[in-house]
């Protein structure tokens, strides 16, 4: 029963072989002791799926077994050679060999799709059988993200936990959790009770487009938070994937949320968290105070996440309060600064160095390098690829994120049925097509790449699948294939077969078609709105 193999993303290096391994007939997962717990999750997984229970024993146990094993030199953490790996299915085992326990993981999640698609449910559906295939692998990018907007609706602690599965399966290795913004804060900080008690929560929500004014509000209120417990889980169920998190804490601007809950920090009125979307003028008031509060709420998640980066956002930052306020003034005479954009260049330098003083690497948006950010932060570049250059040229590394390629709440179709989204075309055509390092690039400054699950239309997780699938599943592979195997291999040729992957595992996915009818705008709040978007112009 010899199946077509599918991978998505596609291997660097596959021969297939005639034939399958029906993995029932194997005796146990043979394991390093190391990678027991990978073992197990294999073992628990396969379980799930399709009803067989493979133990896991040591790496001594010899005979018909499946392998895995550590070989060679550990490479660093977030090198392509810490997630290369082999994968050989032959008529007597299997064999997933790497250097370094990140790539079994990934390795794990190829095996995962060389079953039948109905193994990835959650009970058993489908034989443990994969074919007869050698697979040599290692991605083209160290950093292949995916990012989550769980503020503007508030995504569930159990859809976090799924979408890093989903993360996992397509083997990428990081998730960045946008966690603050105007329209709520989304952890626990023991310190700052009112965070919990006023921020995390809005009294009503805007209906439709942030745009559409006559459409009014929905007087229902929104929100929700993770607790210090529901973050250690979010931390631990993606280290045992070997999937980094990056929480995001964004300052100085998108701030209303903290100052409706603390408005002695900031540089204008009182205003509640706010209930539309949007670029709102309330900033952090360049003080001590404030430094002081950024520091305790960065502390808290730097310490639950123990990955590298911490993402301290920096985008959108308007001058205007800051322009009016005495105390950037004062701070701009005493700094001698002569443009007001050093005010946010002035807290991206505090946050890189209490964060470094941590063991963080920072990561901001591009706008960091308005007025000017320290060389050794990442440059998360979301407007378009022209800032890829830019940041380059300023001396940074970049995560690329570009709007046109990036953003999947951008509209999938021009078919008039698509549900609400913020503006827009990013077809999966467009995606596929996407070449994140093209010549003129200095690939060793371009970390990788990210998508971005902007939640201010997407209000539910089933609405969040929609727009994410499949564009992440093809972002996927733009991330891990090396160019001239994509080109050898479309796709678009891959994908029929995943969206029954993405089926069995339930995700409300967007048919290559268009909408099914229930995933359509109708005629109502969720109906299409049409306004022109003007790209971002590099400066
Ligand atoms: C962004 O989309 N403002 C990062």
């Amino acid at each position: 029963m010899q199946r077509r193999i599918s991978l998505i993303p596609q291997p660097q290096q596959l021969s297939a072989a005639a034939g399958d391994l029906d993995l029932s007939t194997l005796d146990a997962i043979a394991a390093d002791p190391e990678l027991h717990p990978l073992a197990w999750l294999l073992s628990d997984l396969l379980n799930r799926g399709t009803g067989l229970r493979l133990a896991v024993a040591g790496p001594e146990t010899g005979g018909r077994v499946l392998r895995l094993r550590l070989e060679g030199d550990r490479p660093e953490d977030l090198t392509t050679a810490a997630e290369a790996y082999r994968l050989d299915v032959t008529a007597d085992g299997v064999v997933l060999a790497a250097a370094h326990p990140a790539g079994i993981s990934r390795g794990i999640a190829t095996l995962r799709q060389l079953l039948p698609a109905d193994a990835l449910r959650e009970a058993p559906a489908a034989d443990p059988v994969v074919p007869l295939v050698a697979i040599a692998d290692e991605p083209r990018l160290r950093w292949r993200g995916v990012m989550l907007d769980v503020v503007r609706h508030f995504q569930p602690k159990d859809f976090v936990l799924k979408m890093i599965d989903r993360a996992w399966l397509h083997r990428l290795n990081v998730v960045h959790l946008h966690l603050t913004d105007d329209q709520g804060w989304r952890f626990e900080v023991p310190s700052r009770p009112k965070l919990a008690e006023i921020a995390s929560w809005r009294a009503e929500t805007k209906i439709g487009h942030a745009r559409d004014e006559a459409a009014g509000y929905e007087p229902t209120p929104h929100g929700g938070i993770f607790s210090v417990p529901d973050l250690r889980e979010i931390a631990s169920y993606a280290r045992e994937r070997h999937i980094l998190i990056v929480p995001e804490v964004n300052l100085p601007g998108h701030a209303r949320a903290v100052l409706a809950a603390y408005p002695e920090l900031g540089a204008g009125q009182d205003k509640p968290v706010s209930p539309t979307f949007g670029v709102f003028e309330e900033v952090l008031e360049p003080t001590p105070e404030a430094l002081d509060f950024a520091l305790e709420a960065y502390t808290a998640v730097a310490e639950v996440f123990e990955g590298p980066f911490v993402h301290i956002g920096g985008d959108e930052v308007p001058m205007t309060q800051w322009e009016s306020s005495p105390v950037a003034r004062e701070l701009m005479e005493r700094e001698g600064m002569e443009d007001v954009r050093g005010v946010q260049a002035w807290f991206t330098k505090a946050f890189c160095e209490r964060l470094t003083a941590m063991g963080k690497r920072v990561i901001g948006w591009d706008e960091i390098l308005d007025g000017g950010a320290p060389a050794e932060a990442v440059v998360h570049v979301w407007r378009n690829e022209a800032y890829v250059k830019k940041a380059i040229a300023a001396g940074h590394q970049v995560v690329a994120s570009p709007e046109p390629y990036a953003y999947y709440d951008h509209y999938e179709s021009d078919d008039p049925q698509e549900p609400l989204r913020i503006h827009g075309l990013t077809t999966v055509d467009k995606v596929a097509g996407w070449d994140p390092v093209p010549p003129g690039i200095d690939p060793d400054k371009v970390l990788g790449i990210q998508c971005q699950l902007w939640s201010e239309y997407l209000p539910t997780p089933r609405d969040v699948e929609y727009s994410a699938f499949p564009r992440l599943s093809v972002m996927a592979e733009v991330g891990w294939t090396n160019l001239d195997v994509r080109e050898a291999n479309p796709v678009q040729d891959r994908l029929e077969d995943h969206l029954e992957r993405l089926h069995a595992m339930g995700v409300d996915y967007r048919p290559p078609t268009g909408p099914e009818r229930w995933q359509r705008g109708g005629s109502g709040r969720r109906t299409r709105f049409n306004w022109t978007f003007q790209e971002h112009e590099a400066e």
